[in-house]
């Protein structure tokens, strides 16, 4: 089987190259000749773990190929993936320009049976406008093709791509004719050995799911967060809260860690995409309306913690600032809450050091030379005021806290991901701010 990859993106590159990984051949196409340059000397757009190793054991086994020439990659695939990005315009939907312009392409090169797959997060009904486009181009030329397409939604996380792809807990595949089902089929049976199920279903209902699974997760998030706040005024404590509810299996342990809010390229865009589908379809999403809301305000929640310690006395303050991407194990910084929090931090005066283990040049886009970017960890702690927890990259669950408060110049943690112990934090005397849990000896209500 021969299968063809379009847009080297995140989606496209971890897609490709987990192909090539159990013996598909397969071409990933770009057209961005740097990148694909790049790639076929090892060099990758992004930050994912274990994936540089797969991509050069793949090119070098012969199985994955990059090139910028889609009609060559076209001409002899059984299916091809459209994983191209889907910006949001302005209003909030995702433009579809670059995957229609692919599947003009596709039309304009194919000349024998293959499914087309889109494999990007798509409003429904767009598998439909890239196969009226695939025909459009078709007739242009005035070829007699046989071809379907199919809805291929992902469900990767970011820093744990290569596992979810290998070992998916579910496949989701939209299908109009048995043809497809079967090509299919055949395409994700080494993925499926162990059990975890493929569900084929119609096109619309695929397209739905995955905007689906992303909103009810979000879902889970921005309810978890609404309850810590209130847990704080309450004078609960939300880490018990969250393990007395993710006991019960129908609630379930996972997604249920309360923060500063999602960020990343999928929550934040396919909340917003629904809420706009569904409001062009004369329908209102009152609940995901309302998981926006919660996260936004959400983003400033460690800030105001800050500010409420310091009081007027914010101003000058040197923050130090322990990881800056959307979440670990990823150099993405898109709609991290980290940009919320810092940008807030400087308009109030404050100097800000930060440490991330790999997101600095991506953060440099956004943040400049307006705040300095430390070499290591410890290093960022240097005469800080305080030390504000943005992300929980493993490396920052059990710092030396001796060393910490020695090189602090006052020893206040503010812990946007509940990742340290309150008790013995205080114990140790730092002032210590997490999310969800009153701090301070305020009796409870
Ligand atoms: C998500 C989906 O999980 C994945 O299935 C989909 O295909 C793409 O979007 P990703 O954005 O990579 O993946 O990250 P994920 O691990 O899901 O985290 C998203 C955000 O939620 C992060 O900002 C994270 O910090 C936050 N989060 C997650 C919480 O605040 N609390 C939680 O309990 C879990």
């Amino acid at each position: 089987m021969k299968i063809a990859v379009v847009g080297t993106g995140y989606v496209g590159l971890v897609t490709g190259t987990c192909f090539a990984e159990v013996g598909i051949d397969v071409t990933c196409i770009d057209i961005d000749q740097r990148k694909i340059d790049n790639l076929r000397q090892g060099i990758l757009p992004i930050y994912e773990p274990g994936l540089e190793e797969m991509v050069t054991r793949n090119v070098d086994a012969g199985r994955l190929h990059f090139s910028t020439d889609l009609g060559a990659a076209i001409k002899d695939c059984d299916v091809a993936f459209i994983a191209v990005g889907t910006p949001p315009g302005e209003d909030g939907s995702a433009d579809l320009k670059y995957v229609l312009a692919v599947a003009r392409g596709i039309g304009e090169h194919m000349n024998s049976y293959g499914v087309i797959v889109t494999k990007s997060t798509v409003p429904v009904g767009t598998a439909a406008k890239v196969r009226r486009e695939i025909e459009q181009a078709l007739e242009k030329r005035g070829a007699q093709v046989d071809f379907d397409v199919a809805s291929n939604p992902e469900f990767l996380k970011e820093g744990a791509a290569i596992d979810d792809f290998l070992k998916p807990d579910r496949i989701v595949v939209g299908v109009a004719s048995e043809r497809a089902e079967d090509v299919m089929s055949r395409l994700y049976k080494p993925f499926l050995l162990n059990g975890h199920p493929i569900i084929f279903m119609d096109i619309p209902s695929a397209e739905m799911t995955k905007y689906a699974a992303n909103s009810m997760l979000a879902t889970k998030i921005s309810f978890m967060n609404d309850i810590a706040n209130l847990c704080e005024i309450m004078g609960a404590d939300v880490n018990m809260v969250r393990r007395g509810i993710g006991s019960d299996a129908r609630i379930g342990p996972k997604f249920i860690y309360p923060g500063i809010g999602y960020g990343g390229s999928c929550f934040p865009k396919d909340v917003k995409a629904l809420i706009k589908t569904a409001q062009e379809n004369g329908y209102q999403m009152q609940v995901l309306q309302a998981v926006e809301s919660v996260n936004e305000g959400q983003k400033e929640v460690l800030f105001n913690k800050v500010k409420k310690h310091f009081g007027a006395e914010l101003k000058g303050k040197k923050m130090a600032v322990w990881g800056l991407s959307f979440k670990p194990k990823t150099d993405d910084m898109r709609e991290a809450p980290s940009l919320v929090i810092i940008e807030k931090l400087l308009a109030e005066g404050c100097t800000v050091s930060a440490y991330d283990p790999v997101a600095v040049t991506e953060a440099k886009h956004s943040l400049g030379d307006r705040i300095t970017y430390a070499e290591d960890q410890m290093e960022a702690l240097i005469d800080a005021d305080a030390l504000l927890i943005v992300t929980e990259w493993p490396e920052f669950r059990v710092p030396n806290f001796t060393v910490v408060s020695r090189l602090m110049k006052q020893k206040v943690i503010f812990d946007g991901r509940n990742i340290y112990d309150k008790q013995e934090l205080e114990q140790a005397g730092f002032a210590y701010h997490c999310i969800g849990v009153r701090t301070g000896h305020q009796e409870p209500v």
